[in-house]
């Protein structure tokens, strides 16, 4: 025991980074809010304490939360961080993302087959070079963290090293990143496909150099249904058979013209999501992006398997694609997140994503046969899909997500008053509820004040316009 305090000493006389950190815990103290529960199931889905410890363990997982006072009587030893007047949470998670589309964000005027055609391809063309990769993968990160987001399950392009980019930027960050090497053998131009075998060969070698290195997580990644043979789409299952832990991701029932192909391309299916059934796509940890014109009886397959939908409702509305039915998805039992889908969407903000959900679920009534049966979503139930709900969607839940005692410490500071008009709107807001949908309508990254991965900031900003990232 002696020596091992002499050590330690020793250690910390050295380095007093590493006395810091190792040896005590650190106390947030602001609003701290977090779900435990989904808002649409429970009538206490969420904690809220407004003068609130988040506390920190050195091993980076959440210790305690909180009253203020109480956590601090219990535990005495640590350092306190002073947030009164921000909002601490999780961070947020983005269940569909394609970073090599960053670039092309906001590329006007087509619906998704046309869009694929003229902007996407072209754009991941060139993510055959890794140095190119690496410089996306960087603004890309340096986005998910200015927004306050700490997770996201992400596209790559067809080609490996695009994938060998993004993991590699991620590790140096520290950040829970899920991702895949696009699979497409067909229905695309010839420098942008692979084959089944060396999509394959491919996926694999990267499941086993990355799936669980760190953060890292690894998803099989079939473009959609249209861009894959029926050969590709077996490898593609074999590879959920021989790895059953990784992630299976992939588009679904995103438009109408997409979905009349499928059914052309596959006349033996019953329907798009059938299509991914036969191939032994759909089981826990299978997200689905989209599923805007989804049938029930493909809503009840969705639950039944464990899959999980990407509701992405700035790209529905920017592509035209159509407007999700989030209360069936809810009635079915269905796993949602929300998604940005950049580059089809247009904003890396889940604040900014929420508030275009909550305008499509009004359009969705206005649209509705039903619409007095028709509710809107509430702000609880919008922070909830891209905290809480989006981990159960991935099956990260027991991780992150909400600061449950061990979760891995990924949260954010938000500041309420970010902006004149947010200051003088919040003003008005009474309730926790009232303050939190506008901040979703009218935030977006300038009240994402700091960003922490496992309790380590790495996003923050200067208060003069500028930005520090910490690590670039
Ligand atoms: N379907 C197939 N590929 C894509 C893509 O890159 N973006 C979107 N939104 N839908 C797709
Ligand atoms: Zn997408």
């Amino acid at each position: 025991m002696k020596l091992v305090a002499v050590c330690a000493a020793a250690l910390a006389a050295a380095f007093p980074a590493i006395a810091q950190n190792q040896y005590q815990s650190t106390a947030y103290r602001g609003a701290v809010l977090h779900f435990v529960a989904d808002p649409a199931t429970s009538d206490h889905p969420y904690e809220y304490y407004e003068d609130g410890v988040l506390l920190v363990g050195a091993d980076g997982k959440v210790k305690a939360v909180g009253p203020a006072t109480q956590v601090l009587n219990t535990y005495q030893q640590v350092n306190v961080v002073d947030y009164s007047g921000k909002l601490i949470m999780p961070g947020f998670i983005d269940s569909h993302v394609h970073y090599p589309q960053t670039e092309m964000i906001g590329s006007f005027g087509q619906q998704l087959l046309q869009w694929l055609e003229t902007y996407t391809f072209p754009t991941e063309r060139q993510f055959a070079d890794k140095t190119y990769a690496k410089s996306v993968a960087k603004v890309f990160l340096n986005e998910l963290a200015r927004n306050g987001t700490t997770t996201a399950l992400v596209f790559g392009t067809v080609h490996p090293q695009s994938v060998d980019a993004l993991f590699e930027e991620a590790q140096t960050r520290n950040m829970r990143i899920i991702a895949g090497k696009v699979m497409m053998d067909r229905n695309a131009p010839s420098w942008l496909l692979d084959t089944p075998a060396s999509s394959y060969a491919d996926s694999k070698a990267l499941i086993q150099r990355w799936h669980n290195r760190g953060r890292a997580l690894y998803a099989v990644t079939p473009r959609f249904a249209p861009t894959s043979t029926p050969a590709q789409l077996t490898e593609a299952g074999r590879l959920l058979q021989e790895f059953p832990d990784v992630y299976m991701h992939t588009h679904l029932s995103e438009n109408k013209g997409e979905v009349a192909w499928v059914q052309e391309l596959f006349p033996e299916s019953s329907g798009y999501l059938d299509v991914y059934n036969r191939y032994g796509l759909s089981r826990k940890r299978s997200v689905y992006a989209h599923g805007v014109h989804l049938r029930d009886d493909e809503f009840a397959s969705l639950a039944q398997t464990q899959s999980a939908v990407a509701f992405c409702p700035t790209s529905n509305l920017f592509l035209g694609s159509g407007l999700f039915d989030l209360q069936k998805a809810e009635a079915y039992g269905v796993h949602v997140g929300l998604g940005t889908d950049v580059g089809g969407g247009t904003s890396f903000s889940a604040l900014q994503t929420m508030n275009e959900a909550y305008k499509a679920i009004q359009l969705h009534k206005a649209f509705s046969d039903t619409p007095e049966q028709q509710r809107p979503l509430t702000a609880l139930k919008a922070y909830y899909l891209a905290t809480l709900g989006a981990a159960k969607a991935l099956d990260l839940d027991g991780k992150i997500g909400s600061f449950k005692t061990g979760n891995e410490a990924d949260f954010i500071v938000l500041n309420p008053n970010a902006t004149d008009l947010l200051r003088f709107r919040m003003q008005r807001a009474a309730s926790i509820e009232d303050k939190l949908f506008v901040l979703q309508t009218l935030g977006d990254d300038r009240a994402v004040e700091k960003t922490y991965l496992m309790g380590k900031r790495v996003y923050v900003t200067t208060g003069t316009g500028g930005y520090d990232y910490g690590n670039n």
